[in-house]
């Protein structure tokens, strides 16, 4: 049975029609119809008649743009990291916590000894919010287990957050983001491709953190090639903190993503032209983490590359749930229109997770995932410094559920 919904009389609707270059397309007094939580058409408004569709909802005049896509996350793990943020203000850096046994390495702990129960609920506390605030499709990384038990563990809950609340999630093995405490690096890297079978089901694709203290971009390959032998998407953490050499060889092995870039160099930027490969650039993390050099956005653009924007939502580096700061910070810090920010991060997520046919910029065929905001205007959530612009949030033409805070 067919299920006909029409919102009628919105202000300004968002559509995004390409991600290299990032292009909109931006219509004024129109109506959205959608088929069974798709988008079918739209049409002006003086052309809405009620008696077609089962439903008809008023938006009264305001702005609709596509769901953000938060295509990169690590939003299932326990315990908080304030203690850290104060010893970072105090001058700590992130790889000195992190060599001394803190950082990742804490969330580990608190992760190992938190029910898979515990784990699902605050996760899903999280991702609600994250959608009432305009999120409406997630990647999520496990690797705050670092041992086969927990790193299914959070895979698991990755799996029945997917099937609960019905958003488009993709879930990431990230057995690589940090060597256990008492073993050596190469046996744990060994460990983490020898267990690359087990996690087939389990994850979507394989993830590795390429960075000094952490893993080599000798390293990236190893895992890399076996990863890609299995099937698995390929992203990776690369070019953050330091150059590595990670993004290049990434690119090379086919990466759907690499993701930071504050250290990725002209060369890296023409690997990942040559191969698709989507710029995953995370704003918050340069905030929270402070004294970051900015990547190279624009030479990025103009070579080609599609860009994605995404929260990095983790309780070290950025525990940041809302999408809208994100777009706030990658349009001032990067001098980003809100044409090129809004492109990055709905359909342009969407592509580094390969899901651009099916969801991301409210086109035609695509599901009809969508935010409705206070206003009128889409370019207010640019201008306006620290608001929240979202009225409501509709996953396949279905509002979402309220959030209880994550706090
Ligand atoms: O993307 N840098 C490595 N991984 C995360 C941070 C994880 C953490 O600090 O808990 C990142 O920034
Ligand atoms: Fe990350």
């Amino acid at each position: 049975m067919k299920k006909i919904v029409c919102f009628k009389n919105i202000g300004q609707l968002v559509q995004t029609t390409s991600v290299a270059p990032p292009e909109i397309r931006v219509r004024a007094n129109c109506a959205l119809v959608t088929e069974n939580g798709k988008v079918r058409k739209v049409i002006a408004n003086a052309k809405v008649q009620p008696s077609q569709y089962d439903r008809t909802i008023d938006l009264g005049g305001r702005a609709v743009i596509p769901g953000f896509v938060d295509c990169h996350t690590h939003l299932i793990y326990a315990g908080d990291r304030k203690k850290e943020m104060e010893a970072r203000a105090r001058g700590a850096s992130y790889l000195d916590i992190l060599k001394t046994g803190g950082g990742i390495l804490t969330t580990v702990k608190a992760t190992r000894e938190a029910s898979e129960e515990s784990l699902f609920e605050s996760a899903r506390r999280r991702m609600r919010r994250m959608t009432e605030l305009g999120t409406t499709a997630f990647e999520i990384k496990s690797g705050y287990g670092l041992d086969l038990e927990t790193e299914k563990k959070i895979l698991r809950v990755g799996r029945r957050l997917r099937d609960e609340l019905g958003v488009p999630v993709t879930l990431t093995y990230l057995g690589a983001h940090a060597v256990p405490r008492g073993m050596s690096k190469d046996a744990y890297l060994n460990f983490v491709i020898e267990s690359l079978p087990e996690f087939r089901g389990l994850a979507d694709g394989v993830d590795i953190f390429c960075e000094r203290d952490a893993f080599s971009a000798a390293d990236l390959r190893r895992l890399f090639l076996s990863a890609k032998l299995l099937g698995f998407q390929l992203r990776a953490h690369v070019e953050e903190l330091s150059r590595q050499g990670g993004c290049f060889e990434a690119a090379r092995l086919g990466a759907l993503s690499c993701d930071h870039l504050e250290h990725a160099s002209p060369a890296d930027i023409r690997a990942m032209k040559l191969s698709g490969t989507t710029a995953t650039l995370m704003p918050g993390v340069a905030l929270f983490l402070g004294g970051q050099k900015l990547p190279l956005v624009h030479a990025m653009l103009d070579a080609g590359v599609p860009l994605a924007l995404a929260t990095d939502c983790n309780p070290g580096s950025s525990p940041a749930y809302n999408m809208q700061t994100v777009l706030y910070l990658a349009a001032h810090l990067y001098r980003l229109t809100p044409e090129q920010a809004l492109a990055a991060a709905t359909l342009g997520g969407a592509r580094g997770l390969d899901g651009h046919a099916r969801y991301g910029g409210l086109l035609p065929g695509q599901r009809a995932d969508f935010l409705v905001l206070k206003t009128g205007d889409y370019r207010d959530l640019f201008y306006y410094f620290g608001e929240n612009f979202a009225e409501k949030t509709y996953l396949a033409a279905r509002p979402a559920k309220p959030s209880t805070p994550p706090f």
